[in-house]
């Protein structure tokens, strides 16, 4: 596995690969999640390149930018032990000039659900992503359904600035007891988790709703709610695979949304229907 930290050095790495070349973009503190795109990249693509970039403009001020978790030394070993070729590691400075050409997620849906939570989020967001598509240039990019809107939203940009990655978007793992994995988990204490564990709990019991027939989208949200009590809430929301509200669910076109907060550790969470 070759480390690499410059954006210039990479492209021109990258000039040199011949066949198919997948990529895993992260922000590191690797767990089973990433490892399941970096797998599915392995088996698809000749060549796989990770990302490691805990990227300051996706976080919003206050958010959790200086206590992400940052384990380098452990990522590089994972990085190594499941056959990646070249590992990305930039700094800021490496990324990010002053005064930069902007880069705008859309009005409306970059600006509901987590846009609306957390405005600006996916300006960073896309922003990023863009750049790092195009010093890797890569013909098969990863992205997990967990950050579903995140997902949507680059596929947009990509079609929308015709670039010739093909975004594949890839299943949730959960932990044995159903917590969708995530780098923020560990912020979590044991009382905190089993509170988290009812987000997993209420999207379970929506898909079980949907399954007997019901179909009313407030119906599976009231039921949610019930579930969801004890967690301070963001949103619980019902969405098509274009993220437009609905009223109905839609089999095989619909995405069924949590985010709240448990203690001061915020937590995403959805299933597809
Ligand atoms: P990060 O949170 O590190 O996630 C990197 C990728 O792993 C994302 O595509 C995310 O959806 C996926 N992922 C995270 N948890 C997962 C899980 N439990 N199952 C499946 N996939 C999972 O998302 C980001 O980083 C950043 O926003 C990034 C795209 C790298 C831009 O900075």
């Amino acid at each position: 596995m070759k480390l690499v930290h410059s954006p210039q050095e990479l492209k021109s790495l990258r000039k040199t690969l011949k066949g198919s070349v997948g990529f895993v973009p992260t922000m590191g503190a690797l767990h089973e999640g990433h490892l399941s795109l970096i797998k599915r990249s392995k088996l698809e693509n000749d060549h796989t390149i990770v990302s490691i970039f805990v990227n300051p403009t996706q976080f919003l001020p206050g958010e959790d930018f200086e206590k992400y978790p940052r384990r380098y030394e452990a990522d590089k070993k994972i990085c190594e032990i499941a056959g990646v070729d070249l590992l990305f590691m930039p700094t800021p400075q490496d990324m990010y000039e002053k005064d930069e050409v902007g880069m705008y997620a859309p009005k409306i849906k970059g600006y509901i659900l987590e846009g609306h939570f957390r405005p600006g989020h996916f300006d960073g967001v896309l922003q990023v992503v863009n750049k790092l598509l195009h010093i890797t240039n890569p013909t098969r990019a990863y992205f997990g359904k967990k950050d579903a809107q995140q997902l949507y939203l680059v596929q947009k940009m990509v079609r929308e600035f015709f670039l010739d990655t093909q975004i594949v978007p890839c299943d949730i793992v959960r932990d044995q007891d159903g917590l969708a994995l995530s780098s923020r988990n560990v912020y979590l204490s044991q009382k905190e988790r089993q509170k988290a564990l009812l987000i997993a709990k209420s999207l379970k019991k929506a898909a079980k709703m949907v399954q007997s027939g019901v179909i009313d989208a407030e119906e599976i949200k009231k039921r949610m709610y019930d579930i969801l009590e004890p967690i301070k809430l963001d949103y619980v929301e019902i969405v098509d695979r274009e993220f437009n509200q609905i009223d109905q669910i839609k089999i095989g076109d619909t995405i069924i949304l949590v985010a709240g907060y448990v203690g001061s550790t915020r937590l995403i969470d959805n299933i597809w229907i």
